[in-house]
């Protein structure tokens, strides 16, 4: 799978194989009800709005955006636990909104997900040995029964704990390691997707690098592909083949992280980018500082057009009226913008 290395990341760079998840203008919209006895709809939080993705077996794809923007409504609708308002999620060519019975059992074995609040998403009156053993149980084939314990520790040791705390309670162990927690409970079913939602965000810096390490370790080893969600640029590139940026319910540019961090097209990334603190001292000043005003609007009611118009520099009558379809113009990678041009915001060595 990986047979080079990227020198500047330091890390392989995988040649990915055939498409695995392929998700098309998925939409969600949640109603909005009023009234207690006679509830009506009222609107649409339109939380997802026609989203494309795709995913390669053994490749990593960052989705990242603001705080509302509608990522943790797309994993959601990924490991189905939400139906789609519209559009398909395809996996190994087959939608998964069509699976029932046997077939959908297999993609839930198949795609798992790792959540952010790894204390939220662990019952907190079970060990953390049945925790990581607990689809086994409708699983069964993955595990036999007798060999379960010895699997358990196994999986433990495999992402950094102590198989002989297999008998401990979530809350006597950190964040980190309750996100290892649920890394193995993951790993327990022999998954070929992980949605990660946001798996570094409530954890220290230091602690997120060890656990973004051990995801990377895993990958490798086991051929994982990875949807891995953030809102911090910086978190994605380390560990990302592709990076795809969502705004307001849909992806407003996409490309490999060299296009994206070298030379971004749409406002939205280079804003994003522009807050990336650099690391090298020599280049910290040469970093420009965009600063975006007003809040994100609400996704009940998106302005016309570009959603993004509300908060742009470079907005003009155009993006109130048409919306910029996400295609290339020029840059060498899709981008919803009427005027998408490349921008390095954030510099580079030589
Ligand atoms: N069940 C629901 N009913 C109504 N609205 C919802 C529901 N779930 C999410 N939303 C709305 O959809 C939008 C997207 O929410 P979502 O949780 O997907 O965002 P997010 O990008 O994951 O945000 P964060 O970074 O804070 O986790 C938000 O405006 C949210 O309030
Ligand atoms: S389409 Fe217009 S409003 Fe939208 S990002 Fe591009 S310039 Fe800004
Ligand atoms: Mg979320």
């Amino acid at each position: 799978m990986s047979d080079a290395v990227d020198a500047a990341a330091d890390r392989p760079v995988h040649t990915p194989g055939e498409v695995l998840l392929e998700v098309k203008d998925l939409k969600k919209h949640f109603p909005l009800t009023q009234g207690i006895v006679l509830r009506r709809t009222v609107g649409h939080v339109r939380a997802v709005d026609g989203v494309n993705l795709t995913l390669r077996r053994g490749e990593t794809v960052g989705l990242v955006g603001e705080s509302g923007c509608g990522k943790s409504t797309v994993t959601k609708m990924l490991v189905a636990l939400e139906k789609p308002t519209s559009g398909q999620i395809l996996y190994k060519g087959e939608d998964v909104t069509k699976m029932s019975g046997r077939a959908l059992k297999q993609y839930r074995r198949e795609v798992q997900i790792i959540f952010q609040d790894p204390y939220a998403s662990l019952n907190p009156r079970m060990t953390v040995g049945d925790i990581v053993a607990e689809g086994w149980s409708v699983h069964a084939d993955i595990a036999p029964k007798k060999g379960r314990l010895q699997r358990t520790q196994e999986l433990m040791e495999r992402v950094g704990l102590n198989p002989d705390f297999v008998n401990r309670y979530p809350h006597q162990f950190s964040g980190g390691q309750r996100q290892r927690i649920g890394i193995a409970r993951a790993l327990a079913l022999q998954p070929e997707v992980i949605v990660c939602d946001e798996p570094v965000s409530a954890l220290d810096v230091s602690v997120q690098a060890q656990v973004v390490n051990l995801l990377e370790d895993l990958q490798n080893d086991f051929g994982l592909s990875y949807l891995f969600i953030a809102h911090d640029l910086s978190v994605v590139r380390h560990i990302s083949d592709r990076v795809a940026v969502m705004y307001l319910g849909s992806i407003v540019e996409e490309g490999t992280d060299a296009q994206v961090y070298g030379s971004p097209a749409h406002p939205y990334t280079q804003a994003l980018l522009s807050s990336v603190p650099v690391h090298e001292p020599h280049l910290r000043g040469l970093k420009e500082r965009i600063l975006l005003q007003g809040d994100v609007p609400s996704p009940a009611n998106p302005p016309s057009g570009c959603r993004f118009r509300t908060r742009c520099w470079k907005a003009q009558d155009i993006c109130a009226t048409e919306p910029p379809a996400l295609v290339d113009r020029g840059q060498g990678h899709p981008s919803a913008c009427h005027f998408a041009e490349a921008r390095a915001v954030v510099p580079t060595e030589g």
